[in-house]
């Protein structure tokens, strides 16, 4: 089976002496978790939170990474450099960066190629607007996302999945549970017919956009869904451990 995996996406919040006191809040509370835990960090306080990371089974994650192994790239963060921190996962294509900084189906597939290149375990956002939902579109761009932005993957077991609809990331509207569920299960579907015979039925696949200590429990109950992809409730303490504990 699919063990779940919690990831917590701070986003552009939380410099790094606030992240070590977030990490160290969270540390006594998600102990006894028996899912995989990542906090993904603004790259800054990369250093900082994996010194208060120590002693925890909390892993390290990142928002962003390049593609070109090393260059005149300015402003940018190579796969190595991201690695040589023992940063383990990093969050590549979410909506954000489509949105604002022009990250395409093509850059997220460079970059997740480079991210497993590296060791590292890339999460690929995929998700329709809500333009999209609404005009019966969602099958259709996702099919679009998952034929371009995860060509060229060997082995799926190594990346995860986060389905992130648009019109549920900070919004307070999350999808049902029932059309989260139906949704990563097309995901899935769809994955292990174009990428046959690469281990799609172990790739986990994490719901994200509005879940909370309230919701997470109906989401995470949904067979298809193995995970959170979680923003705003991830910057306070008790909410992201009882999403991580959700089992309890
Ligand atoms: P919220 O949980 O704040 O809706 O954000 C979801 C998200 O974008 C996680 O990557």
């Amino acid at each position: 089976m699919r063990k779940p995996i919690i990831a917590g996406n701070w986003k552009m919040n939380n410099t790094a002496s606030e992240g070590v006191e977030l990490v160290n809040a969270i540390k006594p509370l998600v102990k006894g978790a028996k899912c995989d835990v990542v906090v993904c960090v603004p790259a800054i306080d990369i250093p900082a939170v994996k010194k208060a990371l120590r002693g925890s089974k909390i892993k390290l994650g990142a928002q962003n990474v390049h593609f070109a192994e090393k260059g005149a790239y300015t402003g940018e963060i190579s796969a190595n450099m991201l690695k040589e921190y023992g940063v383990q996962y990093v969050i590549i294509g979410h909506s954000e960066r489509r949105q604002y900084f022009g990250e395409t189906d093509e850059t997220v597939n460079k970059r997740t190629l480079a991210a497993l290149a590296a060791g590292l375990t890339p999460i690929v956002c995929i998700g329709e607007s809500l333009e999209e939902r609404e005009g019966g579109l969602t099958e259709k761009v996702l099919s679009a996302q998952i034929e371009k932005d995860f060509a060229g993957i060997e082995d799926f077991s190594k990346i995860v999945v986060a389905y992130e609809p648009i019109w549920a990331i900070g919004t307070g509207r999350t999808a049902t549970d029932e059309q989260a569920n139906e949704t990563i299960g097309f995901i899935r579907k769809r994955m292990k017919k174009a990428y046959a015979g690469k281990n799609v039925g172990k790739m986990r696949i994490q719901y994200g956009g509005s879940m909370n200590a309230k919701n997470c429990k109906g989401l995470m109950a949904q067979p298809e869904i193995d995970g959170g992809l979680i923003g705003g409730a991830s910057l306070k303490a008790p909410d992201f451990a009882a999403i991580v504990n959700f089992d309890k």
